[in-house]
């Protein structure tokens, strides 16, 4: 049985709704999952595009729209392997179809079967942070912590609402036409109950993990991020990945100069005491004094 839904708010629904977009008409396929994949976008009236990049459980592929090929889209397949891929893609498209932030990826529709879940977004040409790594020239630290700043911003905006996204990386970052940052995959995200909530379990990709996730004991999410944010920070810098790295601030010393601010900033991010670790707002607000960025970049909540 399919059902479907379409983004609530209505300037959201417009950017996508296209004259020959028909999304009351779903097909109800039984077939096996190529077909299914095919029906999905007929009853989209969309042509399915070349792959644009995949994960654990799924693909995003790019398609647009069968009678404008000008107008396309981005959309994610989550094949429902376990029970859990289900539960992370109706936990994704329930956080994208709530959240409302300009550095936060805009969800436009999603539609499921009992095998597949289909999440349509926003397609953004440029790519992500992941991208700009592998680019012939090194991207300087003034645009990179821009970057890094637009997606603390996304996060001071989550973790006001006691959301944490689990999985903060330059490849769930992707960038717009203005050059901004707009945070995506929310597929591991989680709401706690409280801003002091805490977890015994942090899922994230190897190589992001903040040193207190070998202690079995109880952290914050929030400040989880914020390593995994100081991470991402610190590969963009360097170039290099940091699965195998044991103490990134230690191997920063022996190579590339960084100067400051960009320097204190990695540290803070980087603390191994969660305690004193910089949340989003610390952060904001020390670029904010210092004239890194505009106070518009810190959110109300
Ligand atoms: N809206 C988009 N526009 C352009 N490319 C996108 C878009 N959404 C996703 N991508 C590309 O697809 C990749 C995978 O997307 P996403 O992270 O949402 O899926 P995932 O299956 O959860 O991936 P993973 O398991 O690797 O985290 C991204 O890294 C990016 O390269
Ligand atoms: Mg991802």
């Amino acid at each position: 049985m399919w059902s479907l839904f379409s983004g609530r708010s209505e300037d959201t629904y417009r950017l996508w709704r296209l004259p020959s977009f028909h999304i009351t008409e779903v097909a109800r396929p039984s077939m096996d999952s190529v077909e299914q994949h095919d029906a999905f976008f007929n009853s989209f009236n969309l042509v399915r595009g070349p792959c644009l990049g995949s994960g654990a459980v799924g693909e995003v592929v790019l398609a647009s729209a069968k009678h404008n090929s000008s107008l396309k889209v981005a959309v994610k397949i989550v094949t429902f392997e376990t029970e859990g891929c289900k539960g992370d893609f109706l936990s994704e498209v329930g956080f994208l179809r709530d959240l409302r932030h300009p550095r936060i990826l805009k969800m436009i529709a999603f539609a499921m079967d009992d095998h597949h879940g289909f999440m349509l977004s926003t397609y953004f040409k440029n790519g992500t942070l992941r991208d700009t790594m592998s680019s012939d020239h090194p991207v300087e630290e003034p645009r990179i912590l821009r970057h890094i700043l637009d997606v603390a911003s996304a996060l001071q905006y989550i973790h006001g609402l006691h959301i944490f996204h689990q999985d903060v990386k330059p490849r769930n970052v992707l960038l717009d036409d203005q050059d901004r940052a707009i945070l995506a995959d929310f597929g591991i995200a989680r709401q706690a109950s409280d801003s002091s909530a805490m977890v015994m379990k942090w899922r994230t990709t190897p190589g992001y993990s903040g040193p207190e996730t070998r202690k079995r004991r109880p952290m914050s999410p929030f400040k989880l991020d914020m390593y995994s944010l100081g991470v991402s920070m610190w590969m963009l810098i360097y170039r290099q990945r940091s699965v195998g790295i044991k103490d990134l601030l230690a191997f920063s010393d022996q190579c590339k100069d960084v100067k400051e601010p960009y320097r204190r900033i990695l540290r803070q991010l980087l603390r191994k005491d969660p305690n004193k670790r910089w949340s989003a707002a610390d952060l904001l607000r020390f670029c904010v004094w210092n004239s890194l960025c505009a106070p518009s970049l810190m959110s109300s909540h």
